[in-house]
């Protein structure tokens, strides 16, 4: 059975209401992400993805609209009181660890989150193995530097910190904002290996934004195209194995179509 962990309902963003710069970033979003399930999200910059990501995550508050985890209404819930149950990764690997505390630090940090009393920083005993155990499993040798600052580590070592770290305290929703855009390739192929195991493990509803049209497809077992604030196309696993990146591409410019969702486009068409 269905099993909503996830609901956005009729989702509006408007920033700068009213002024002349008004911009409608979210256009009526309705969407329903169940356990389980890994949602990548493509469309050309300004569609809105980061936005909906954000509603989700509590950095911005929808201007109308219902924000729904779990069967809780949290749409008037700050990020910091969503953050026990909501993870994120975002784009840049700067953001997301702190740099001036080491890795244990930091992963002490993430065990804790959204817990009312933190852990401190004392971490007994086989705390600490479990720690340098996740740490290890990224082959990056880092195992052997937890008390490193953070700030000295690489992009993509950071990163993939930052991943271990979303994932230490399953969460019932991981969010992805292109966390591979600042990555060389060699690097994001491994942080996406990296992803898809921890999504594996965690049974949470998934959010994956990417520009890479191969990872949207290969990734997942759902497909978004959003554009002008709208999703105009939601493609479920099977119609989704039978695109290809130049197809996912037409989407999003909109000149193609999925043929199961030809009625949702030509709806939002006349509704312009
Ligand atoms: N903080 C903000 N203030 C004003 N406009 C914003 C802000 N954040 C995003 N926007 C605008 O909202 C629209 C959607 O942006 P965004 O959600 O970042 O799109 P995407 O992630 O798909 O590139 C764009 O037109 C963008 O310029
Ligand atoms: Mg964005």
């Amino acid at each position: 059975m269905a099993d909503p962990m996830l609901e956005l309902r009729d989702v509006r963003l408007v920033y700068h209401r009213g002024r002349v710069d008004e911009v409608q970033a979210l256009r009526g979003i309705d969407l329903v992400v169940d356990k389980g399930e890994f949602v990548t999200v493509v469309g050309s910059n300004g569609a809105g993805k980061s936005s909906m990501v954000q509603i989700i995550s509590g950095a911005a508050k929808p201007t109308t609209g219902k924000v729904v985890l779990e069967r809780r209404d949290v749409t008037g819930w700050p990020d910091y009181k969503r953050a026990g149950f909501v993870a994120r990764v975002f784009d840049d690997p700067r953001v997301g660890s702190a740099p001036e505390l080491s890795i244990e630090d930091n992963l002490a940090l993430a065990l804790a989150r959204g817990k009312r009393r933190t852990l401190g920083f004392a971490l007994r005993g086989h705390r600490r193995a479990l720690l340098r155990e996740r740490v290890a499993r990224l082959g990056l040798g880092l195992e052997d530097r937890m008390h490193d600052r953070v700030g000295l580590l690489s992009a993509g070592q950071r990163q993939s910190l930052t991943m271990i770290m979303a994932g230490l305290v399953a969460p019932d929703v991981l969010l992805l904002d292109e966390h591979l855009a600042a990555l060389d390739p060699a690097t994001a192929q491994r942080v996406l290996g990296l992803t898809a195991e921890l999504v594996a493990e965690m049974d949470c509803a998934t959010v994956m934004v990417t520009h890479n049209m191969d990872h949207a497809l290969r990734m997942g077992n759902r497909l978004l195209v959003m554009s002008r604030g709208r999703i105009i196309h939601d493609v479920s696993d099977d119609a989704k194995s039978a695109l290809t990146v130049s197809a996912v591409v037409d989407l999003i410019t909109g000149v193609g179509d999925v043929v199961s969702d030809r009625s949702l486009l030509t709806e939002l068409e006349n509704a312009e």
